[in-house]
């Protein structure tokens, strides 16, 4: 598998996006440079906070589950907590949801603007422990600065 350039792939979303003030448009146009620069993943995409449930957003692959309520699976664990979620083996994760069958790793990252929880970052991959503690950092610092950007938007999605 070929290592990402993570501070590479940084500068490409600040130059996608760093001029456009359209929230929906740059998460569409974050979800697509992530899930075209990354290799052995099967969906990328965002879910966005709606009250007390995530909501599925901008993403790539197949369809998948609509409403996730805070605290359950992998990304409502994520959203609870607040915690990036590493998952090596999905199958292994109490209350796991499966929207593709194909997933077997995971990653998720809580999205954060101006402190406030607005939705979550989801990868997954059909591969077991697809997921390093670089990519873990790299995607985290792509969040980041996708976070930054949307703060500047009038309205997140
Ligand atoms: N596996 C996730 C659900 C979302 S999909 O992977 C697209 C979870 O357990 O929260």
């Amino acid at each position: 598998m070929e290592k990402i350039n993570y501070k590479l792939l940084n500068s490409q979303l600040l130059a996608l996006l760093g001029s456009e003030s359209d929230s929906l448009a740059n998460a569409a146009n974050f979800v697509a440079l992530t899930y075209h620069a990354m290799d052995d993943i099967n969906w990328l995409g965002i879910y966005v906070l709606r009250g007390d449930e995530l909501v599925l957003g901008p993403f790539q692959g197949q369809p998948a589950c609509v409403r996730i309520p805070l605290g359950t699976g992998v990304c409502g664990t994520a959203a609870a907590t607040l915690q990036t979620q590493r998952v090596y083996d999905v199958h292994e994760f109490a209350g796991h949801i499966a929207c593709d069958a194909a997933s077997r790793s995971e990653l998720v990252v809580p999205l954060l603007v101006n402190g406030e929880l607005v939705g979550v970052f989801d990868i997954d991959s059909p591969s077991i422990d697809r997921f390093s503690a670089a990519d873990q950092a790299g995607i985290e610092m792509l969040c980041a600065a996708y976070c930054e950007l949307q703060s500047k938007c009038r309205k997140f999605i």
